[in-house]
Order: C-alpha cells, then sequence, then structure tokens
C-alpha cells in the first residue's frame, strides 16, 4: 500500500498552516472609516504633510528599519526608479543586479534608461555574487542594487566596499527585507538608497505600495520630487523642477500601511522563532538542509522562508518531483521564480521599449549571460515557504517536518 498522498495514500497536512494573510483587524477598519470621514483622501489635504497617515507611515516604517526618511510610493518597481533617477543615473549608465530576483529589480533600471548587467548568486546564501559584481565592473557603471532575496541581507559589507572602491552607488532593493537586518542595522539604510515593495504578498502590506528610504537629506529631497511631479517641498504648489510623473500613495493605502507597520515587530519576531526551530528539525532530515545563517544576519525578516534540497541524498530524487509529492502531502513549496531573470523573453528578445540609450551603447547580449549557480539554485535546489505559514506555531512547523520527513522515508515509491 502507498504511504505517500502523491501514489493515494493519506495526506501529512490536513489542516491550513500558519496564520492568513495579509493579517488586519480593527486598527485598520478604524484607519480606513477615519480617513473616509475626514474627506482627506490623499496626504496633499493635509497642512503637514507629516500629519497625514502616508506621513506616519513613512516616519513609522523608516524608523523600523533604521532610516532617517522615507517617501511612500506606489509599488515596488516605482521605488526602485525613483531611487535611481534621485541618485542621478544617467542614460546608458550600467547598473549591475543579480540573476535570482523578481524581474522588477532590472527593469527599473531600463526604464530609467540605464542597462541592467545581471551577475550570478553565492551558492551559500543565494545572494548576489561579491566577485561576480567586481567582475562585471566597467568604465560605464554607475551602481549596484543588491537585492536581499527572500528577505535574507546581501553581503553588504563587501557590496559597500567594492562601491567604494569603484565609485558606485548602492540602492538595496528591500521589496523582500521588511524587519531583515545586517550587523543590527535594518535594510534599506545600508548602501545609499533603499526600495520596498507593498505588494499583496510581501509582509508589509497595504495591498500595493512601496518606499523608498535613505539616510541622506539631499537624495530623500530628490526622491521627494520625483515621486512628486518634480514639486519640491516647501515651494509653491504649481512650481515644478524636474520632469517626473505621479508616484504617490493614497491615505487609503497610507492608513493600512501604517497600522500593518506597527504588526511588523511581532509578525517579525514570530517568523523569526518559528524558523529557527524549523531550520533545527531541518538539520535531522537527509536530503534538506536550512540556509545558514551568517553571523552579521541579525534578524532575517523573510519574504519567503528558503532552504535546500540535496537531491543526491534523496536517491537522485528531482526537485520538481519533491516539490509534487510535498504538495499531495499538504505543503506548496515554490522554487521562489521561474529562471534566472536574463531569461525572460523580455531580454532574450530585447523587448526594451523605447530606450535611449547614447550613440555606440547597447545592452549585452542577454542570451549569452551565465549564471549557472542561480540556474542551478532555481532548477535543482532552492524550495521555498511562504512567510505567512511561520505566523503559526510550533506545531506547524513538526507538521512540516514531519511531511518532509516521511517524503525523505518513502522516496522510493517516487524513484
Ligand atoms: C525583489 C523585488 N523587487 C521589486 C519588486 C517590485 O515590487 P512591486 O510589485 O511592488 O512593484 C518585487 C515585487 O515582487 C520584488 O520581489
Amino acid at each position: 500500500m502507498a504511504k505517500l498522498a502523491v501514489n493515494g495514500g493519506p495526506q501529512a497536512i490536513t489542516r491550513p498552516l500558519g496564520r492568513p494573510w495579509p493579517e488586519f483587524g480593527e486598527p485598520e477598519e478604524k484607519a480606513l472609516m477615519e480617513v473616509l470621514h475626514s474627506r482627506k483622501w490623499w496626504r496633499g489635504a493635509y497642512e503637514k504633510a507629516e500629519d497625514s497617515w502616508v506621513g506616519r507611515f513613512e516616519n513609522a516604517f523608516a524608523r523600523f528599519q533604521d532610516c532617517t526618511y522615507g517617501i511612500a510610493v506606489t509599488n515596488g518597481t516605482q521605488a526602485i526608479e525613483c531611487a535611481l533617477k534621485s541618485i542621478g543615473i544617467k542614460p546608458g549608465d550600467e547598473v549591475i543586479c543579480p540573476a535570482c530576483t523578481f524581474v522588477a529589480t532590472a527593469t527599473a533600471v531600463i526604464l530609467v534608461n540605464a542597462i541592467p548587467i545581471i551577475v550570478d548568486i553565492e551558492p551559500d546564501y543565494y545572494q548576489i555574487d561579491p566577485d561576480a559584481v567586481e567582475a562585471a565592473i566597467t568604465p560605464r557603471t554607475a551602481g549596484i542594487i543588491p537585492v536581499h532575496y527572500g528577505g535574507y541581507p546581501a553581503d553588504m559589507d563587501r557590496i559597500n566596499a567594492i562601491a567604494e572602491r569603484h565609485g558606485l552607488f548602492v540602492i538595496e532593493d528591500a521589496c523582500h527585507a521588511h524587519g531583515s537586518q545586517w550587523k543590527g542595522k535594518g535594510c534599506g539604510s545600508l548602501g545609499d538608497m533603499g526600495a520596498f515593495s507593498l505588494q499583496m504578498g510581501k509582509t508589509l502590506t497595504a495591498g500595493e505600495g512601496g518606499i523608498v528610504t535613505t539616510n541622506d537629506r539631499e537624495l530623500a529631497e530628490k526622491a521627494y520630487s520625483f515621486h512628486h511631479i518634480g514639486r519640491l517641498s516647501g515651494r509653491p504648489f504649481y512650481e515644478h523642477h524636474v520632469v517626473a510623473s505621479n508616484l504617490r500613495m493614497t491615505e487609503w493605502q497610507g492608513a493600512i500601511a501604517y497600522e500593518q507597520t506597527k504588526r511588523l515587530p511581532e509578525q517579525t519576531e514570530r517568523r523569526e522563532a518559528n524558523a529557527k526551530y524549523f531550520e533545527a528539525g531541518l538539520r535531522e532530515i537527509p536530503g534538506v538542509a536550512p540556509i545558514e545563517r551568517r553571523p552579521e544576519v541579525t534578524r532575517w525578516g523573510f519574504y519567503f522562508y528558503h532552504f535546500k534540497f540535496q537531491s543526491e541524498q534523496f536517491e537522485g530524487l528531482s526537485l520538481d518531483r519533491f516539490r509534487e509529492a510535498m504538495a499531495a502531502e499538504g505543503l506548496a513549496i515554490s522554487s521562489g521564480h521561474l529562471h534566472p531573470i536574463q531569461k525572460n523573453p523580455l531580454f532574450t528578445n530585447r523587448n526594451f521599449g523605447p530606450v535611449c540609450w547614447p550613440a555606440g551603447v547597447d545592452a549585452p547580449d542577454y542570451s549569452k549571460i551565465e549564471t549557472p549557480v542561480a540556474d542551478r539554485v532555481l532548477a535543482e535546489e532552492g524550495c521555498c515557504l511562504s512567510h505567512n505559514i511561520f505566523l503559526g506555531d510550533r506545531s506547524d512547523m513538526d507538521l512540516m517536518l514531519d511531511a518532509i520527513r516521511k517524503v525523505r522515508e518513502n522516496v522510493a515509491e517516487l524513484l
């Protein structure tokens, strides 16, 4: 008789895990009703912008990430674009990004007429490889966008040192890293600027939304202007200083984001405590392993929890087959992203839209960019679990571990 659910056996997990996402309650309901009745549905209706819900969110979230300034925007993609414009990106500049990320890290670069240079990741931690960054630097390189992939901080010491040596900017794509810390400092405060997403799956959400962070007043003022049709704070409303779009967050989002920011410390702490327990359990099961925590990673506010599947210890079972068996047991494990970003048709077919690069400057042939570590991690090794599972309790962790153990013990059924 089959033991594994994929072969008709009983399921290991028969109840929902974690807590439903997103979380909300009376504070969010009250805040939304307050916005409604105030008739102030955008922050401009407030005499002092910092009194608005958006303003309060900016201050609270920036503080939580150890940043002096926060500029709330429409989404994470435009947060990256806004940061790039604020830092003075020029047409044809090269910006180095990792292969393992959501495509917006790199498309935001193209949208400001610069050129993403895509490099491989580190095999141990799945973050942008500083050696690959260094090897990709050319006279046209203007900056680096390390992504804290899954929320695990990239090696910011080495990235910042490389940037300093070569005179480059660093914009952290912190869209997965709400609550994450490197050596006790919040992600988004470690480079020149940071960009967060508040899209619904993220660990801080307003349905959609984003926020640009920085500790530099001048950059904060530029970001403010670029998110506000080129206005400057303190200047007349119809005076515009740069060509810029409207990236403003609504008060509805501001109200939700502010209330959600208050939930973030408890959620981050709970996820991390559960993850540490889960990690200890993973170490006991042959064929799976946690991503080890570097001592510099003082808090991992993960968007997805990453662990490693080791096919050779699963009698050569493929990652896809493992995930299929786990899904049948009641645990959805994703691969994170489908493939390294440069394998997307937009890169392989060079569908860049109306880019404006200086004469003689062109993007690389992305079909020739090889990122063997990212290829292997995404196809053969990386297992991602949704962050909301880790809002549950130890029994949720035990159920997941039991299910993995069950598949390992009965792997013969899958071969
Ligand atoms: C790493 C990364 N960067 C940027 C973005 C873009 O954020 P948004 O969807 O809010 O535009 C995302 C969104 O998933 C992301 O995962």
